[in-house]
């Protein structure tokens, strides 16, 4: 058991490398918040699929959201002890930047 959880702020947690990242860290009792636009670039049910895998985890939160609109969130996660993973692609045309 782990007795020292990291929560980890995941974006793209419902992409291939976001989920699985996410999952492996729910395995070992860290805690996860997820994040992703749930954007079209593919199948958006594959991505639902990912998340149907992440959801029974207790420890895993999930808010549709896009990365900049996360930002906003920056003073209240710097109060917060989080690791953070950001494994989205962006995609030409996309006036977001990291
Ligand atoms: N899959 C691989 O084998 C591989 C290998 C090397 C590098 N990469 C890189 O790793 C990153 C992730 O790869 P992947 O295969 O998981 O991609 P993916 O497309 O499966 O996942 C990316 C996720 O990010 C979400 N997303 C995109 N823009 C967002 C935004 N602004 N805010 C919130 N969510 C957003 C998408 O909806 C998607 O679910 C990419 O940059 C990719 O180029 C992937």
């Amino acid at each position: 058991m782990n007795t020292n959880p990291t929560t980890w702020l995941i974006t793209g947690a419902a992409g291939f490398i976001g989920m699985h990242t996410s999952l492996r860290l729910l395995e070992r009792d860290d805690k996860v918040i997820g994040l992703d636009n749930l954007n079209d670039y593919y199948d958006v049910f594959l991505k639902q699929a990912r998340l149907a895998k992440l959801q029974p985890h207790a420890s895993f939160t999930f808010t549709r959201l896009m990365w900049l609109t996360a930002m906003a969130w920056q003073p209240c996660l710097l109060t917060k002890s989080l690791g953070a993973l950001s494994v989205w692609r962006r995609r030409a045309g996309d006036r977001e930047h990291p």
